[in-house]
């Protein structure tokens, strides 16, 4: 314990140095990676997904109230997160970027994609029900991005795009929904292992094909969705899942450090989504947030019972809602995760935030 202790204590001065020399930059390219947090259209190209959001009242406030696939009112957290990191908006869907000709495709991809599968999570049976893009698909892709940008630029110039580039990932919520609609025999400590182990491949993985930036969101207190909580018959939070979710965290902070040791010039923002979303439900009103058990898109108990659609119930103010549906936040909440992740302090985000992140050259 005490040589982990001293381990992450080195982790956190060196990142901060490196920070602090470090001169304000832009990413070239933004590569999203993960689940229904961070989706702009993946599921909506998949013929098998049960996942979707492409059609209302996704999107009702989205620009021109469109149903993009996002699992919102509007935008999501990695919409919010690329335009404060410079970008208009999330890239596209990798697999819309693929109906685009292979001159104009290429051109895209040099600013980034998003790879990511609402419904999937870290290991490979996470979703595979719901017929959606585990992580280790979502990897696989940007592994085809990474042979079409050498194809056209060069491994050299490749390398130094991918080295430079913004690598987001969102990813283990749904891994622990998981958890408990199985019968697993498996403890939750050995089932948590697994999902780090398969977490320390994967940005190996990453880091082999030039990835050197590492953006990364643990697992929110998932107990505290509305379709956890109408579990209870008072509402309140499903609290294993949270303990779940805070044991990840603490292995996920472990992993980071390890990796930054063992693999040179990698480095990382660590946001515990934990901390922001409890710090949200436990002083709502500090954030303009007047609900925050109840989804603002839905049916029945808490507007929970059921997914949201065009026969769903809204709620009268959206912007006053932590939870856009059972699941996921309102562009409101996104939003407000965004800037804590790309400039909040270290409560939130860990050892440097993204901002500092981005700017380290
Ligand atoms: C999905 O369906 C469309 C239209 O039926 C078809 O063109 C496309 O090839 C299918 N995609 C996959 C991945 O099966
Ligand atoms: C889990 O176990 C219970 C009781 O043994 C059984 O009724 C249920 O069908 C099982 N669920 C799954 C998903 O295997
Ligand atoms: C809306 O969702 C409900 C519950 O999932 C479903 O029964 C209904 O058919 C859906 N309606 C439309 C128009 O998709």
């Amino acid at each position: 314990m005490a040589k982990e202790g001293q381990l992450a204590f080195l982790c956190l001065m060196f990142h901060f140095f490196m920070s602090h020399f470090a001169n304000a930059s832009k990413v070239p390219a933004i590569f999203i990676l993960g689940d229904s947090t961070a989706d702009v259209g993946t599921n909506s190209y998949l013929n098998r997904s049960h996942a979707k959001a492409n059609f209302p009242y996704h999107g009702i406030d989205f620009p021109g109230h469109r149903a993009t696939g996002r699992f919102s009112n509007g935008f999501n957290s990695a919409d919010y997160l690329a335009m404060l990191m410079g970008a208009r908006r999330s890239p596209s869907s990798y697999l819309f970027l693929q109906t685009l000709g292979s001159h104009r495709r290429a051109d895209v991809l040099r600013r980034g994609a998003n790879f990511a599968s609402a419904g999937s999570g870290i290991l490979d049976s996470t979703g595979s029900t719901l017929g959606v893009l585990p992580l280790y698909k979502q990897i696989l892709q940007l592994v085809e991005v990474y042979g079409d940008l050498e194809a056209r630029l060069g491994r050299h110039t490749t390398k130094t795009l991918l080295g430079k580039s913004l690598f987001f990932i969102t990813t283990g919520s749904n891994d622990i929904f998981g958890y408990f609609a199985t019968n697993t025999t498996v403890s939750v400590d050995e089932y948590i292992d697994t999902l780090i182990d398969s977490y320390d491949t994967y940005i190996r993985s990453l880091y082999g094909i030039g990835a050197r930036k590492f953006g990364i969101i643990s697992v929110p207190p998932v107990g505290c969705c509305p379709s956890q909580r109408i579990i209870s018959p008072t509402g309140d939070c499903f609290e294993p899942a949270n303990q779940m979710a805070q044991l990840f965290h603490s292995k996920l902070v472990k992993l980071l450090c390890k990796l930054s040791s063992q693999l040179q010039d990698l480095r990382y923002s660590l946001g515990n989504a934990y901390e922001m979303t409890m710090n949200v439900i436990n002083h709502p009103n500090l954030y303009g947030f007047t609900n925050v058990n109840t989804a603002c898109c839905g049916k029945g108990k808490l507007n929970a019972e059921q997914s949201c659609n065009v026969t769903s119930n809204l709620c009268p103010d959206r912007t006053k809602y932590l939870f856009w549906d059972l699941f996921h936040p309102t562009q409101a909440a996104a939003n407000l995760a965004a800037i804590t992740l790309y400039s909040g302090p270290a409560e939130y985000v860990t050892p440097i935030n993204f901002k500092q992140l981005q700017n380290i050259k």
